[in-house]
């Protein structure tokens, strides 16, 4: 089963991939650690991230193995990955190892911005997460602030946006909602709550796809 889960930053797709994940027992691709890690090494090369090139020889040579670097979780790199997400060299040179991944024989559940539109457009179940843009900067901003980074709430928000744009209107791979994937949104959602609404979520759809077949 392939579960492809897509939506904007901080809208706790991440948290509910991953007890998705736990929960059926399939392995788990944060799609947006790829691009992490990838404009993590391009400043590190001391590379530009606007060079298409250089930012697609460093998915070239990517080690997966880095992926949960604690460095890759700060709103710098964030930044960054939505800049070299943008070229399409860097989607075409991520896109074979998601699909590779995808192949596993369980399946898999990988969340991103465009699985289920691009990378896993025959997934079994999409889900498409969201929450209002204040909600999910206030989410940022407690996580920011636990982390003891000082920054205003209203910064935070103009963040969001300014990368919610990026990634809405590129013209490789835009954020968008698949049309045969269900909607969740976690606006008025705590964690499990937003775990639960998935799970019906995609025990209606497996189980619609079994009455269909
Ligand atoms: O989900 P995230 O915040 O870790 O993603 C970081 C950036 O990577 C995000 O701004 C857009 C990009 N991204 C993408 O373009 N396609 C994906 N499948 C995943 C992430």
């Amino acid at each position: 089963m392939i579960i492809a889960i897509d939506g904007p930053a901080a809208s706790g797709k991440g948290t509910v991939a991953k007890r998705i994940a736990a929960h059926y027992g399939l392995p788990h691709l944060d799609t947006g650690a790829l691009y992490r890690a990838v404009a993590r090494d391009t400043v590190a090369r001391g590379d530009d991230l606007t060079d298409p090139a250089v930012a697609a020889a460093a998915a070239g040579h990517l080690d997966v193995d880095t992926l949960d670097d604690p460095a890759l979780r700060t709103a710098g790199v964030g930044e960054a990955a939505s800049i070299v997400a943008r070229h399409g060299e860097v989607r075409a040179v991520l896109l074979e190892y998601q699909r590779r991944f995808a192949k596993n024989p369980a399946g898999a559940v990988i969340d991103g911005r465009d699985i289920g539109t691009v990378i896993c457009p025959d997934a079994d179940v999409k889900l498409f997460v969201t929450a209002s843009s204040e909600e999910r900067a206030h989410r940022r901003y407690l996580e920011l602030r636990e982390s003891g980074i000082r920054i205003s709430e209203d910064e935070v928000l103009a963040d969001i946006r300014n990368r919610d744009a990026r990634d809405r209107t590129r013209e490789a791979s835009p954020l968008r909602q698949a049309e045969d994937a269900a909607l969740l949104d976690t606006t008025n959602l705590d964690i499990d709550a937003a775990f639960r609404a998935a799970i019906d979520l995609i025990e209606a759809a497996m189980g619609q796809a079994g009455q269909a077949g």
